[in-house]
C-alpha cells in the first residue's frame, strides 16, 4: 500500500514536472519565435520582387520559376528568393506583390519591391530608360495606401476581404520591414559608362533618400528594420559584359575590382546610415545585413560549396566565357536562352540574377546573424535596439 504521504509527494512531483514542462515549452516557443513578427513588408528591386513588375509589364516567361514553382512565379530566378526563405523561416506565407491583384493573400504582409527598381526616380519611362517607374518613393506611397485601404476594407467591407487582408491596427508596429535596394542605382551609372568616382559621387544622394524612406516607415509606426546591403555587381556577367573596360582587372574570384568598388562604397555609407538611425530612433531595432559578404563568399568559394563556375550563366545564350549575351536573355521565346540541366549547381541564373540554390546559400549565411550588425538572427531582429 502506498502511504498518504508518499502519494502526496508523487502528486507534488507530478505537478512540479508539469510546471517545469510548461516553462520549458514556453521557453521553446519564445525561443522559436521571440519576436513573433506577424508580417513582412518588403521594399526593393528584382532580387526581392515576387510579382510587382510582371503585374504591370510583360509577364515573366519560362523557364523562370521552373525549379520550385513549376511555372513563372513573378520572380527573376528559377525558384525562391532570399525574401521567400526569410518568410518561410518566420513561419509566414511567401509574400505577394502589392500590385498583384489576382489570388493574392496579404494577411501576413505585402511586397512593394519591383524588378528594375531604384532608390532615385528614373528619368524617362521604362521604354526609354529600362528602369522601373516603381522607385523607392513610389513603393512607400503604395505602402501607405496599402495600410489605409486595408484598414478601410477590413473594417467596412469585411466578408471575404478579412481572409485576404490584414487588420493593420497592431500589424504596422509589429511587422518586420525589409529593404534591399540600390543595386540598380549603381548599375545605372556603370552602364552609362561612368567611372567609379562618378558613381560614388551620387551615393550620398541615394543614402539621403533611403534614410528618409526608413524614417517615413518609422513615422507610420514601423519599428523593426532589416536592411540588406547591395551585392557583388562586379561578379555578375552582365556587369562584366557591359563594362569590358572595367572587367580587365579582376580579383582572385574573377570579379571586377572596379565594378565592386561602387557597391563597397555604397555599403560602407549604408552601414553608417543604419548606425545613425539606431541612435536617432532608439525605439526601433535596426539590423544591417552584409549580403555582399555572403554573396562574395559564394563567388569566391563556389566549388567548395558544390557549385560550378559562378560566372557561367545557367539560363544564358552564346557559350563563351560567361554563356551570356546581353541581347538574347533567358526565356527569349525565339532564340532560346534555355535553362542548363541542373540549376542547383549554378550560381548565376540569367547573368543578372542568381539561382534559387544560390539565394538559399546566401540566406543560410545571413539568417543566424553572423553577417549582421548587431549580430542578431532573423527571428530576433526585434532585439537589435539602440547600441
Ligand atoms: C534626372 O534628371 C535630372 C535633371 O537633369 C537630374 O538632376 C537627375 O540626376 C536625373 N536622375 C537620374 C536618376 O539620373
Ligand atoms: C492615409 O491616411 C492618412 C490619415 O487618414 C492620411 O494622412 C494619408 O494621406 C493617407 N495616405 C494615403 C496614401 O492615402
Ligand atoms: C490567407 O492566409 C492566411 C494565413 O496563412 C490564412 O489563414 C487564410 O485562410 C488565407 N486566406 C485565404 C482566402 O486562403
Ligand atoms: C559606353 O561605351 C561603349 C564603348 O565605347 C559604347 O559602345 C556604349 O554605347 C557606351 N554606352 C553609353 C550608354 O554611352
Amino acid at each position: 500500500m502506498i502511504s498518504a504521504r508518499r502519494r502526496t509527494t508523487m502528486a507534488t512531483n507530478k505537478l512540479i514536472t508539469f510546471v517545469v514542462l510548461l516553462v520549458v515549452l514556453e521557453m521553446v516557443r519564445s525561443e522559436d519565435s521571440p519576436c513573433g513578427f506577424p508580417a513582412i513588408f518588403n521594399f526593393g528591386d528584382s532580387s526581392s520582387d515576387t510579382g510587382a513588375f510582371p503585374a504591370l509589364f510583360p509577364a515573366v516567361q519560362p523557364p523562370y520559376g521552373q525549379t520550385f514553382f513549376g511555372m513563372p512565379a513573378g520572380r527573376q530566378s528559377d525558384g525562391r528568393l532570399v525574401i521567400d526563405f526569410m518568410a518561410q523561416n518566420l513561419g509566414l506565407r511567401y509574400l505577394n506583390a502589392y500590385l498583384d491583384s489576382l489570388g493574392s493573400n496579404f494577411t501576413q504582409g505585402a511586397n512593394f519591391a519591383s524588378a528594375a527598381g531604384t532608390i532615385r526616380r528614373v528619368n524617362g519611362s521604362l521604354w526609354t530608360s529600362g528602369y522601373s517607374p516603381i522607385s523607392l518613393d513610389v513603393q512607400l506611397w503604395q505602402f501607405q495606401q496599402f495600410i489605409n485601404r486595408s484598414r478601410f476594407v477590413y473594417n467596412n467591407i469585411g466578408g471575404v476581404y478579412r481572409e485576404i487582408l490584414p487588420n493593420p491596427e497592431h500589424l504596422v508596429s509589429k511587422a518586420l520591414y525589409t529593404f534591399k535596394i540600390g543595386a540598380n542605382d549603381l548599375a545605372m551609372g556603370y552602364l552609362d559608362n561612368m567611372t567609379t568616382e562618378q558613381v560614388e559621387a551620387y551615393v550620398p544622394d541615394l543614402m539621403e533618400r533611403l534614410e528618409s524612406a526608413i524614417q517615413t516607415v518609422y513615422n507610420l509606426g514601423g519599428r523593426y528594420f532589416w536592411v540588406h546591403n547591395t551585392g557583388t555587381f562586379g561578379c555578375l556577367p552582365y556587369g562584366l559584359v557591359y563594362r569590358p573596360d572595367l572587367a580587365g582587372e579582376k580579383d582572385d574570384a574573377g570579379c571586377s575590382i572596379a565594378l565592386n568598388a561602387g557597391p563597397r562604397f555604397f555599403n560602407a555609407r549604408l552601414k553608417e546610415v543604419v548606425a545613425r538611425l539606431r541612435v536617432a530612433l532608439p525605439e526601433a531595432a535596426f539590423t544591417y545585413v552584409d549580403l555582399y559578404a555572403a554573396m562574395y563568399k559564394l563567388m569566391s568559394e563556389a566549388k567548395k560549396f558544390g557549385f560550378g563556375d559562378p560566372l557561367r550563366v545557367c539560363c544564358g545564350y552564346g557559350g563563351g566565357q560567361y554563356n551570356f549575351d546581353k541581347n538574347i536573355r533567358c526565356g527569349d521565346p525565339v532564340l532560346g536562352g534555355k535553362s542548363c540541366v541542373d540549376p542547383s549547381k549554378s550560381v548565376s541564373w540569367d547573368g543578372v540574377h542568381l539561382t534559387e540554390a544560390a539565394y538559399k546559400f546566401i540566406f543560410d549565411q545571413i539568417v543566424d546573424g553572423a553577417l549582421s550588425d548587431p549580430p542578431v538572427p532573423l527571428r530576433r531582429a526585434c532585439q537589435g535596439k539602440g547600441q
